[in-house]
């Protein structure tokens, strides 16, 4: 018989990873619900023009397309950005702005799979849609900081830098779109050399190198830099002035970690504004990027309507986590497993269990038929708190038999009282 694995990219989560994930999930959608998002589920598979228009090359050719039956060209999502925009120009046309829309779900992209980097990834992802001011990027980055110090981690910083001012100057140059996006996805990879083969004027290659040099002590010092350096670039101005607006917002909401870098790219073409990522320092995958995307939804056939969103890589935030080993609090709850001497305690201990799960107990019931002694082994290895031992003697007072399984010790406890007993 062959054995099956899981295609290449793509993973089981079991047992503590799992939880971690659901609770990561958990983290993501309470932040969701502390800024105002509402939670949108779209489907996974979509149109394969609506999720290859304006993401950019790198992500186009990393797609899952197939052909479906009724011959349509459809592709698995490969971010949720362009389903939210399609949703926006829709179901949701009508409805007033500014949307805050949530999700959270797997995406596929055909990346060549290394630590933290999948073909199946899960993403929380959170869009405001229908603001232009600086305001509504602040919020999306104070709630990727929101949602990063709930669940525990240390040392974050974010990594932020302004398309606009890149394309300023780059337009002003007389350098095409096409050739824009080019030079944006060498940038993204740090290639900065062969960017700069794109760009026929010396002046322009100039430009863009001295950029990339620019660091500053702190964000202030950094945007001053960049506002004098493109002096005379209308737009890259603008940009950079709006930027350090964003940066007074998000500085003065919380106490964050900043990096200003004027040369910094994404991969997605669709960004118009500010982008950013965040980061450990002990890892140098990014756990969460976004930015703000102007144009995009007017794509679909909206109205040209403002936008900003970000996403988190869920499966990068579990190992970020397990790095720094921060354990996510679960439900905190005991665990308990009610075990009946014999068969004909069956019933009697189920309707214990039942009580006890309704007291908001996380209960095992005995499922196997097994004698007391092994079922008692198998809840000492799985780390239960409790076990519940249900007995014709104690049954007939109207108790049963509770052994605390760290302490081993064992009393008789009336079930009236046998969830509060358990939970003290
Ligand atoms: P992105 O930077 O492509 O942005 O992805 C967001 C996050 O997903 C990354 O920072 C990373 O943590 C995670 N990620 C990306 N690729 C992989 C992979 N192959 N395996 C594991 N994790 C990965 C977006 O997707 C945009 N839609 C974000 C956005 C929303 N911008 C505006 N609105």
């Amino acid at each position: 018989m062959p054995t099956f694995q899981t295609v290449r990219g793509m993973r089981d989560l079991i047992g503590e990873e799992a939880q971690t994930f659901t609770r990561i999930f958990a983290n993501a959608r309470k932040t969701a619900d502390l800024y105002g998002f509402k939670e949108v589920i779209t489907p996974l598979v979509e149109p394969m023009e609506l999720l290859s228009a304006k993401s950019g090359e790198e992500i186009r050719q990393r797609m899952f397309i197939f052909e479906d039956l009724g011959k349509r060209q459809v592709a698995l999502r490969p971010e949720f950005t362009a389903s939210i925009a399609r949703l926006t120009t829709t179901a949701l046309r009508n409805e007033p702005k500014p949307l805050r829309l949530f999700s959270v779900g797997t995406v596929y992209r055909y990346d060549e799979p290394q630590k933290g980097r999948y073909r199946e990834f899960w993403q929380s992802n959170y869009e405001i849609i229908g603001s232009a001011k600086p305001e509504a990027d602040a919020e999306i980055v104070l709630l990727t900081d929101s949602l990063m110090a709930s669940l525990g981690l240390q040392g974050y910083a974010f990594k932020i830098g302004h398309v606009g001012v890149i394309r300023g100057i780059l337009t002003q140059e007389g350098v095409d779109d096409k050739t824009q996006n080019a030079v944006f996805q060498r940038m993204d990879k740090k290639e900065y050399d062969a960017a700069m083969e794109l760009l026929e004027s010396r002046k322009t290659r100039q430009m863009l190198r001295g950029l990339i040099e620019i660091k500053g002590k702190d964000w202030q010092d950094t945007v001053e830099q960049i506002k004098t350096y493109v002096a005379g670039y209308e737009k890259a101005e603008e940009a950079a002035q709006n930027l350090s607006e964003i940066l007074k917002l998000v500085t003065c909401g919380a106490n964050l970690t900043v990096m200003v870098d004027p040369a910094f790219a994404r991969g997605l073409e669709y960004y118009t504004g500010m982008i950013f990522e965040i980061y450990i320092p002990e890892l140098e995958i990014a756990l969460g990027g976004g930015g703000r995307y102007n144009r995009l939804i007017e794509v679909f056939g909206g109205e040209p309507t403002p936008a900003v969103g970000c996403a988190h890589g869920i499966d990068r935030v579990a190992i970020a986590l397990q790095t720094q080993k921060t354990i996510l609090d679960g439900k905190g709850g005991k665990k308990v497993a009610v075990i009946p001497i014999s068969e004909a305690l069956k019933s009697e201990a189920l309707k214990i269990a039942q009580t006890l799960r309704s007291e908001g107990l996380t209960v095992e019931f005995e499922v196997m038929g097994r004698k007391m002694a092994k079922a008692l082994e198998d809840a000492d290895k799985r780390k239960i708190d409790y076990a519940v031992i249900v007995g014709e003697r104690e049954l007939k007072e109207g108790a049963v038999m509770l052994k605390d399984l760290s302490s081993r010790q064992q009393t008789t406890v009336s079930i009236k009282d046998l969830a509060s007993k358990i939970k003290s």
